[in-house]
Parts: C-alpha cells; sequence; structure tokens
C-alpha cells in the first residue's frame, strides 16, 4: 500500500496534488511519501518483533539524506556500499554503530573512513578483503567488527542481473569454505568476527530461496560455533519483492518474510539484521513526467515524455516493468488505447513501455511511473547532458524540494579544459 491516491480525479502524494508539486519544481521529478516510507520500515521493525534486531534500509535504493534522515529517526540503520553511503549517511545523522558497511570490493581508503568514524560492523566478502581491514585496523588501533558474507548457492529466482547467492556470482565466499575462512579471521588481531552475512538476490518474489538459505546459515552458525566462534549476530540481506503491477503480483509480505526468519533462525538466539532496500522506498516513490509530443508512427501512437532512460533506467537495464498512470484521473469507462511510451534520448532503448494501453493523452499531460522509488534517482545520469532530476519529499500536506535540478551553466562548468586547448 502507498500513499499516492486519486482525490476527485487528480493523483496526489499524501495530501499534496502532483499537479501542485510539477507547477513548482517542472518535470520530470521523483516525489517521495514519507507515510509510504515509515509505514514499510515498520512493516519490517514489526516482522522481527520478538527477536533482538535492527533493520538497516540498504540506502543504495534511494540515497537522498532526507530519506535517511526520515528512517534513521524511525530507528533505522544504514546498509552502505562504498564511502560515499557511508559519510553520507553520517552527514545524515546516522551513528557508526548503526552503519553496516557491505560490497565486494572495499578500498583502503574506505575501510579507513569507516574505521575512522565508527562502524557497526563490515560484512566481508573476501580473504584478500580481511587481510586489508585488519591491517588498517591495527594501524590506527582499533578493532574491526566484522561478519563473513557467505555464498549460499541458492537460485533467488529473479532477474540474473540482480541475483546475487549463485556459486558463479562474485558475491561472497562459498560456503563450503566457510570453516577455513573463519579460522583465517580468529586469527587477524585487528578483527572481531561476529556473525554471519547473507544476501541471495534483489526482487525476490518468493520465500523458498530465502528458507534454503537462512537453513544454511542456522546450519553453519551450530557448525562454527562448535568450532569455538562466538557467532552472535546474523546479518540476512536484503530483497523482498514488490508488487510492480498492481493487478496480479502479489510478493511474500514482511510479515511473512519475518515469521520465516522466526522459524529457521530463531531458534540461536542472535541478533537479526535485515537490510531491505527496494520494499522500503520502491512504492513509496513516483517518477513524474510531461507528454511533450504525441507521434503517429507506422501503426503506433508514441508518447514522447520528458522523462528518459538516464532518469529512470530500470527498463533499459532490466525489462523492468513500471505502472506509468495520468496524474488527471481518466473518466469513468473512458476507452484506453495503446502507446509506446518512450524518452527524448538518442537510442532506441529509451523506451519505458511498449503498446501499453494509456487513456487518450495530449501534449502537456502529466503521467506518473509508479514503484520509482527505489533505484529510480540513484542510477539516474546525465547522458545527453540532461540535468539530474529533483527529487520532492511529501510530508502530509507539505512538500520540500530535497535535491535541486542543476543548471546547465553547472553541469557544463564542471568540466575543466586542459592548457594545451
Ligand atoms: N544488501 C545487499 C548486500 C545488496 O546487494 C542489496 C541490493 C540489498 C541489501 C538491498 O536489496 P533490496 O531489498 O533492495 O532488494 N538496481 C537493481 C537492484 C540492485 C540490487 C543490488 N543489491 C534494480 O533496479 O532492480
Amino acid at each position: 500500500m502507498d500513499h499516492f491516491l486519486y482525490r476527485d480525479g487528480a493523483l496526489f502524494a499524501e495530501d499534496v496534488p502532483i499537479s501542485e508539486i510539477a507547477a513548482a519544481v517542472g518535470t520530470p521529478f521523483y516525489v517521495y511519501s514519507t507515510a509510504t516510507l515509515l509505514r514499510h520500515f515498520k512493516l519490517f521493525d514489526d516482522a522481527l518483533d520478538g527477536m533482538d534486531h535492527l533493520v538497516c534500509y540498504a540506502m543504495k535504493a534511494a540515497s537522498n539524506q532526507a530519506i535517511l534522515k526520515t528512517l534513521a529517526q524511525a530507528g533505522a540503520g544504514m546498509d552502505v556500499v562504498s564511502g560515499g553511503e557511508y559519510l553520507r549517511a553520517k552527514a545524515a545523522g546516522v551513528p557508526g554503530d548503526k552503519i553496516v558497511f557491505s560490497g565486494v570490493g572495499k578500498t583502503a581508503d574506505e575501510i579507513r573512513i569507516a574505521l575512522t568514524g565508527g562502524i557497526r560492523q563490515f560484512n566481508v566478502e573476501s580473504e584478500p578483503e580481511m587481510e586489508v581491514i585488519n591491517a588498517i585496523a591495527m594501524e590506527l588501533g582499533v578493532i574491526a567488527p566484522i561478519t563473513v558474507r557467505v555464498n549460499p548457492d541458492v537460485d533467488a529466482k529473479t532477474h540474473a542481473k540482480i541475483a546475487t547467492g549463485k556459486s558463479e556470482n562474485k558475491f561472497g565466499i562459498p560456503i563450503a569454505r566457510a570453516f577455513e575462512v573463519y579460522a583465517h579471521a580468529a586469527t587477524l588481531p585487528g578483527l572481531e568476527v561476529i556473525g554471519i552475512d547473507v544476501h541471495i538476490g534483489s526482487q525476490l518474489t518468493e520465500l523458498a530461496p530465502f528458507e534454503l538459505a537462512y537453513t544454511k546459515v542456522a546450519e553453519l552458525t551450530e557448525q562454527l560455533r562448535a568450532e569455538g566462534h562466538n557467532i552472535r549476530r546474523l546479518d540476512l540481506g536484503g530483497g523482498l519483492g514488490i508488487p510492480y503491477t498492481r493487478a496480479n503480483d502479489a510478493p511474500p509480505l514482511p510479515v511473512e518474510y519475518g515469521a520465516l526468519i522466526q522459524k529457521t533462525l530463531g531458534h540461536l538466539g542472535c541478533e537479526i539484521e535485515i537490510e531491505p532496500g527496494r520494499l522500503i522506498a520502491g512504492n513509496a516513490g513516483l517518477m513524474v513526467s510531461k507528454v511533450i509530443y504525441v507521434k503517429s508512427g507506422e501503426g503506433r501512437d508514441f508518447l514522447i515524455l520528458d522523462g528518459a532512460m538516464n532518469d529512470l533506467i530500470r527498463p533499459a537495464m532490466y525489462e523492468a516493468h513500471h505502472d506509468i498512470v495520468a496524474v488527471n484521473e481518466p473518466a469513468p469507462g473512458v476507452e484506453q488505447q495503446p502507446y509506446d511510451i518512450v524518452g527524448p534520448v538518442c537510442e532506441t532503448g529509451d523506451t519505458f513501455a511498449k503498446q501499453r494501453n494509456m487513456p487518450p493523452l495530449a501534449a502537456g499531460d502529466l503521467v506518473a511511473f509508479r514503484s520509482a522509488g527505489a533505484y529510480g534517482a540513484v542510477m539516474s545520469s546525465e547522458y545527453n547532458t540532461r540535468p539530474l532530476i529533483p527529487e520532492v519529499l511529501v510530508h502530509g500536506d507539505q512538500f520540500a524540494v530535497i535535491r535541486e535540478r542543476p543548471s546547465f551553466d553547472e553541469i557544463i562548468n564542471r568540466d575543466t579544459i586542459p592548457e594545451w586547448l
């Protein structure tokens, strides 16, 4: 459920008409609903009720500081995957002891930033990385808390580009090598091994792959404890999918996911961490765009929008579906017609949807891409020298621009010209 609903024929974000935001900031733009963000966070927090736990929002999904602050004030920790994300979380006021650092290739500089600023734990993905964290911790005279990310060789049954838990993927260490790696970690004086980490992929629409992975983690926990390792925290990653089509998607609910965690791991008495990104931010955000032209092609009509693949790359990159709705609610019974919905960027990949049924639309009309809050703004670029589009946060009847649209000058003046030119 989200807070983007029609009222008297107009699409609202909470209590603010989308058309009012469009008039204030211009199109295209992203808009997020505070109530939806908080609702989704609370669903996870409640689902783990009864277990010692921390929900660490995977901020890669939507990393604007206003979003981070909204969630952090509700009690969320953060899952970061770069030095930049770490510093952004800190800038948003998240304390280091609520930040976990994931990612397959943390650089020495990034490790140093986190160890200096304070960190809840590193989720270590390889032995060479473990050695580097150890060396930097010793140099700084601190102890780095770590988990080791294991790769459980489980098929997440999701898009190949976002599946991470199969043995052929680059992530984690093979679960079969866990003994060796934990024994090695235990010899490194700069590290304190506190737990196990696993993340098998994103946009999972079934619980079965989680169950397989978490069952393997439960077994490994007992085996490692038997070897003398004090395993007391389990980071279970993110990945729970969201409904992208209103009509027929029904992925498992956070409460069902929480019950599965309780069932597979509850008996171990470990502190549980999860790292959801998409489910918190995805349906809490829209991308709003304007029709520039309606063009009649050979046997098809094109809706040419002012938003493009550089603003929302998911359709081009993952063949992802986003529901696209008219901001002015179509009158009941109005006949829909198929359009190819495209942006102005100069490649055919800049196609959001083919032959999508929409109410009749004209130049100047606004449309909203649903489920665009996660992996939308954060994956945008300035391809075609198109300015990054603004982000707006709604809170009840208030809204605020949380990232301005840069001017052309700001973009162009970032280039520097070598003296020989
Ligand atoms: N933890 C780790 C270690 C991750 O790699 C990810 C996502 C998450 C948590 C959060 O997963 P979520 O709950 O959001 O599924 N750009 C792609 C998604 C990439 C996901 C990468 N890792 C997309 O637009 O579908």
